[in-house]
């Protein structure tokens, strides 16, 4: 089976994270006799400085053409004081919308290794693994009339039926082949547009009669998930919340460098890491690789169903960071520190020894 895949480094650390996490990409995907077939383009500054043109109608025709996206980070000083739609990061708010993606999904996973470099006490993150669905193109963020005047300001939050159920029904498939429970978080007690949401996420519920699902307001989740975070498998809320609740649940978890996410539309899917194109170490061979090697897994998971690829990857992850290897922003006193190209070797390693046992029965999902 082949499966073609976009390639956008971008800017910055874009370049590298995505070079190394490549090679693991295709080293994984060989394990498992699928073949990836990659074209590589430009994009944001890179792209300007080629195009004048942060996203050219050719990198997004190369997008629709494929199976998947993986985008490195975008943007840096060199470009920062061009006219807004010329701007690296205009290439981002463009590329998502022209592929209609709707559902963004960020991961919570809190690794052993962390637990004693979270604000959280150990007792409380410990064995914390939930994933959010932000729904990404609607709400507040677009909704009209919005605009502003000397004597006020105004947005609108309105929400269709379609876009509440086409998000609700990604993160209930999810759940099927997660701990069965979705967490629906809204404002109905104050919002007749999260009245609505409520109402609409109720009926697609029982389309999954297997899936537990639960509501719970904004205030109160933003307060569970740093009260008690393991209580959550999948949670599923609007633009505007899942904003800020993301945000939370991703810091409880970790480093920055370690963060990945997907973005789903109907049709097509982009996997990227949460960082940005850290100008301040691009070039270093510095940056941490895990938020990229992590979003190839999420995408071996959600766009090549191949989800035993995507599990060992992890699990070759936290086996690298358990041997005590970090990068510099993740480095602590008795740490191993190691370069960008280093670490994803080792990952690399430390797949093959993952699959070798599982192959034989002595390591099982
Ligand atoms: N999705 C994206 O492409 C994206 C997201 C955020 C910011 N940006 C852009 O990136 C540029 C820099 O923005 P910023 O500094 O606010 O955010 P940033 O995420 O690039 O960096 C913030 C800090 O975290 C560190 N960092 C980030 N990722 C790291 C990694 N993988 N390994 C080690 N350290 C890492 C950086 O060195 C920096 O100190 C700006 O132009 C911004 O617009 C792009």
């Amino acid at each position: 089976m082949t499966h073609k895949v976009a390639l956008l480094p971008g800017d910055g650390i874009g370049p590298e994270v995505m070079n190394v996490a490549v090679k693991l990409m295709h080293h994984i995907a060989g394990k498992f006799d699928v073949a990836l077939e990659t074209s590589e383009h430009p994009i944001g500054g890179a792209s300007y400085d080629l195009h004048n043109n942060p996203l050219t109608d050719e990198t997004l025709q190369a997008c629709y053409d494929s199976d998947a996206v993986l985008l490195g980070a975008v943007g840096g000083y060199k470009w920062e004081n061009l006219e807004h739609h010329l701007k690296p990061e205009a290439a981002l708010l463009k590329l998502r919308k022209s592929l209609g993606l709707y559902a963004n999904i960020r991961p919570a996973k809190v690794y052993p290794e962390f637990l004693d470099s979270s604000s959280l006490k150990n007792e409380i993150i410990e064995g914390t693994d939930f994933v959010v669905f932000r729904e990404l193109t609607g709400g507040i963020y677009f909704g009209e009339p919005r605009g502003i005047d000397s004597e006020k300001g105004w947005n609108t939050m309105v929400y269709s039926t379609e876009e509440v159920e086409r998000i609700t029904r990604k993160a209930f498939e999810a759940a099927m082949h997660r701990g069965k429970k979705v967490t629906s978080v809204d404002k109905a007690n104050v919002l007749e547009v999260s009245q609505f949401w409520r109402n609409v996420v109720e009926r697609v519920s029982k389309e999954y009669p297997e899936v537990k699902l639960n509501h719970m307001y904004v205030d109160n989740a933003a307060m569970q998930v740093v009260r008690d975070p393991r209580q959550f498998d999948v949670v599923v809320t609007s633009n505007l919340f899942g904003d800020i609740i993301s945000d939370i649940a991703g810091m409880i978890t970790g480093s920055l460098g370690m963060l990945p996410s997907a973005s789903l539309g109907e049709k097509y899917a982009l996997y990227e890491p949460v960082h940005g194109s850290a100008p301040d170490i691009a070039g270093q061979n510095k940056a941490n690789p895990i938020a990229m090697i992590l979003s190839v897994a999420m995408m071996f998971e959600y766009s090549f169903k191949m989800n035993k690829a995507a599990s060992l990857t992890e699990e070759a992850v936290g086996r690298v960071l358990k041997n005590g290897y970090r990068t510099i922003d993740i480095n602590s006193v008795d740490g191993k520190l190691v370069s960008t190209s280093d670490f994803a070797e080792l990952v690399l390693h430390q797949f093959d020894e993952v699959y070798n046992e599982q192959a034989l029965g002595v390591f099982t999902l």
